[in-house]
């Protein structure tokens, strides 16, 4: 699909940078939106569009809804729901650092800043506990049609939805689990990423299996570890589809909806974020903000 934002596709950026904003109160917010369509192209920024900004503009973009918070016994799912997130995708911090300066500006007379994440690549693309993200992910057509509207009309076409979530990973926890605890969890062998066949079924690849959901669940993550200080880091998911029925499926399972299991993931992490945005189409190298009355 030519017309979706291109960094949705590509691969994951040495380093990344995301920015989340809040509608300001009083503010004019379709006119900095048309501020930012000027400069994006998609490609250094992908920007997504949360639920409350497309009803301040008098839209309803299909499918496009908040993130809800689940509870499960000694499962937190938060949401922190923002209004407009923008995915600064680069190769260097420096750089980055700017971009985002100009996108604030840019912004100012109709959002706060309320997050800010830094993430990077680390090795060939590994989380932050070594093992490899993203062997699983659908590739060339297949990822456009996981992750890109299709046959939606103008305006929606070559959109797509993404999933975000922090996650903080406790590295004394998972540091204490043993060689085969460890590769337990995930369901694959950290030397050789070779997926274990005798898994239980609280590893993390068997709850997720993309093509043992009924329909099939496939999406495209583009997840990047993240650190914000000495000890403080772990894993800046994201997730692209057609819709987040797909993220939604899978998280569920993750937390026992379907058996009562949770994922083993939860021994040594949680997340302490999560929204939805819709990422609109590009026209003519722009942001085609037609879906949301721009
Ligand atoms: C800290 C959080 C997470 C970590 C560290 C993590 C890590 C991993 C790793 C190492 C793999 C195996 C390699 C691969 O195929 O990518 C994997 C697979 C996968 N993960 Fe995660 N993941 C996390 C959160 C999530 C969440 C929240 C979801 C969805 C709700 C998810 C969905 C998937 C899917 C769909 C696969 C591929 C499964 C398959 O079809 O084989 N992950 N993840």
């Amino acid at each position: 699909m030519m017309n979706s934002q291109p960094g949705i596709l590509e691969p994951i950026p040495n380093h990344g940078k995301y920015l989340f904003f809040d509608l300001l109160s009083g503010g004019n917010a379709a006119q900095s939106l048309r501020l930012l369509a000027e400069v994006v192209d998609g490609d250094d920024i992908v920007v997504g569009i949360g639920r409350s900004l497309a009803l301040r503009l008098g839209a309803r973009v299909p499918g496009l809804k908040s993130f809800p918070v689940r509870s499960r016994a000694h499962i937190d799912i938060p949401s922190t729901q923002s209004s407009l997130m923008c995915w600064l995708r680069g190769t260097d911090p420096g750089d980055l650092f700017h971009r985002a300066r100009r996108v604030r500006a840019l912004l100012e007379e109709g959002f706060v800043a309320s997050d800010c994440v830094d993430t990077f690549k680390y090795g060939s693309g590994l989380d932050l506990t070594g093992y490899e993200d993203g062997t699983e992910n659908p590739t060339g057509q297949a990822a456009v049609d996981a992750a890109i509207v299709n046959g939606k009309g103008p305006g929606l076409d070559g959109s797509s939805f993404v999933a975000m979530q922090q996650w903080l990973h406790d590295f004394g926890k998972f540091e204490a689990l043993s060689a085969i605890q460890a590769d337990n969890s995930i369901g694959r062998r950290l030397k050789d990423n070779i997926e274990l066949e005798d898994a239980p079924e609280s590893a993390h690849v068997k709850r997720t299996a993309q093509e043992s959901f009924k329909p099939e669940a496939f999406m495209l993550r583009r997840s990047m570890p993240w650190s914000s200080t000495d000890t403080k880091g772990g894993l800046f998911f994201s997730a692209f589809g057609t819709s987040v029925n797909a993220f939604e499926a899978q998280l569920a399972r993750m937390i026992g909806d379907e058996d009562g299991i949770s994922d083993a993931l939860f021994k040594f992490t949680r997340p302490i974020s999560g929204s939805y945005f819709w990422c609109p189409p590009l026209h003519e190298g722009r942001i085609d903000l037609r879906a949301i009355s721009l």
